[in-house]
């Protein structure tokens, strides 16, 4: 946050140029509900943060001035995401805020990722989303003293009557204590569960404007929006070529893959891949280890358009490896499911 207002501040007499970014962070906000009142004590703590940074250089004139341009990149937000929720709402079948939706099917996808299905509990329709947007959920656990919000890729093609969404279980670990959500969706929430939903969000989209070849690759969860955007190609784009690229742990962390060899036997556009990490005995994939560059150079064609989704080493290699085939920077996309950023300069 603190980049986004130094960023802001840098470019203040022409805040048109980061009107980009100002909207990618626009979209995570009103997924969130965050509303105008909610910016003067944001303000105020940042201020106060600013202050305490620069000690002695901290004069009236400098917080002065930083509190006028903190004024003014908050009026640039509030403006825009105001259009958001006025988009989400006007859509039809739309909503603003948050909405209840009740469990109405969980379904167990491997050992660790299971899909919720979510129909409204008002009963009335939902808006559609493109292919690679994500709903919003947020619980307020028993004995809890805060509500938690998080996003969920949907991880269907649009169109149906309730939206699906398929979660990892983030396990306590040695240094780290279980996930908070994700554990008490997979543990409490149970068909007939009400979770509050915001409408759906996100500019990482599929692009159905272009014939050019399309190449989906995910690590681990990261394949719930790459599944939203293969049923969604292969109904709608019947001549566009895929490779649907997957790389697990083993077979046992593998999720929705009886669902994807069905649709590569009955679409011939649709060409598939497995990458195991660590394959158990009598798996059997297309790879052990990690998906590299001498498996990249094989298996895709550099003019397609790429999508990826996964933790941040895979997506690094990825994106570094398509580079190195000269994938340009305009057809790789790619959604982190944590705070945005680039993977432009990151080594692995
Ligand atoms: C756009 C987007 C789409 C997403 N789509 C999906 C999706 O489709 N499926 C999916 O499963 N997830 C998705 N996510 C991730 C999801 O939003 C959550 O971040 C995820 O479920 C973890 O939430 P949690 O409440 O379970 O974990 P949290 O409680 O938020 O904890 C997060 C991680 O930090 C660790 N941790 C917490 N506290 C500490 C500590 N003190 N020290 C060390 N480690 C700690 C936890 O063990 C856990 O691994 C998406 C995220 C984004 C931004
Ligand atoms: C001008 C003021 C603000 C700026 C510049 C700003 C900037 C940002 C940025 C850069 C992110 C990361 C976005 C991403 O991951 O894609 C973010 C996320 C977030 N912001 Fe703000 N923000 C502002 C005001 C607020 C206010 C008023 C609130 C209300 C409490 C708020 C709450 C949040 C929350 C909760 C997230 C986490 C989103 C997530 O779930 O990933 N922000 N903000």
């Amino acid at each position: 946050m603190a980049n986004a207002v130094y960023a802001a501040a840098a470019n203040i007499d022409r805040l048109e140029t980061i009107l980009p970014v100002v909207k990618q962070i626009g979209e995570k906000h009103r997924a969130l509900n965050i509303l105008p009142e909610h910016y003067p004590i944001v303000g105020e703590n940042l201020l106060g943060a600013i202050k305490e940074v620069l000690g002695d250089a901290a004069t009236p004139e400098i917080m002065d001035a930083w509190a006028q341009a903190y004024g003014v990149i908050a009026d640039v937000f509030i403006g825009v995401e105001a259009e958001m929720y006025d988009a989400a709402e006007g859509k039809p079948g739309g909503w603003r805020g948050f909405r209840r939706f009740v469990v109405d099917r969980k379904v167990k996808e491997s050992e660790v990722i299971t899909s919720f299905y979510l129909k409204p509990e008002d009963g009335m329709p939902i808006s559609s989303y493109e292919p690679g947007q994500y709903i919003t959920v947020r619980i307020k656990p028993e004995g809890e003293m805060y509500t938690h919000i998080r996003h969920y890729s949907l991880s269907e093609a649009p169109g149906g009557d309730h939206y699906r969404i398929s979660v990892k279980r983030e396990d306590a670990g040695e240094d780290k204590p279980a996930g908070i959500v994700s554990t008490w969706l997979h543990r409490e929430a149970q068909v007939g569960t009400v979770l509050e939903v915001s409408a759906p969000a996100g500019s990482f989209t599929l692009d159905q404007t272009t014939d050019r070849p399309l190449a989906l690759i995910s690590g681990g969860v990261g394949l719930t929006p790459m599944v939203s955007m293969l049923e969604t190609v292969l109904s709608r784009q019947p001549q566009r070529s895929v490779t649907f690229i997957h790389a697990a742990i083993d077979g046992s962390h593998h999720a929705m893959k009886e669902h994807i060899e069905q649709l590569a036997a009955s679409h011939p556009q649709l060409t598939s891949y497995v990458v195991y990490e660590c394959p158990r005995d009598g798996e059997v994939c297309h790879k052990d280890g990690y998906i590299d560059l001498p498996f990249l150079r094989d298996k895709v064609d550099p003019q397609s358009d790429f999508y990826f989704c996964g933790p941040q080493p895979f997506m690094a290699s990825v994106n570094r490896d398509l580079k190195v085939l000269g994938v340009p920077s305009e057809r790789l996309h790619y959604e982190f499911f944590g705070p945005a950023g680039s993977l432009e300069s990151q080594a692995i």
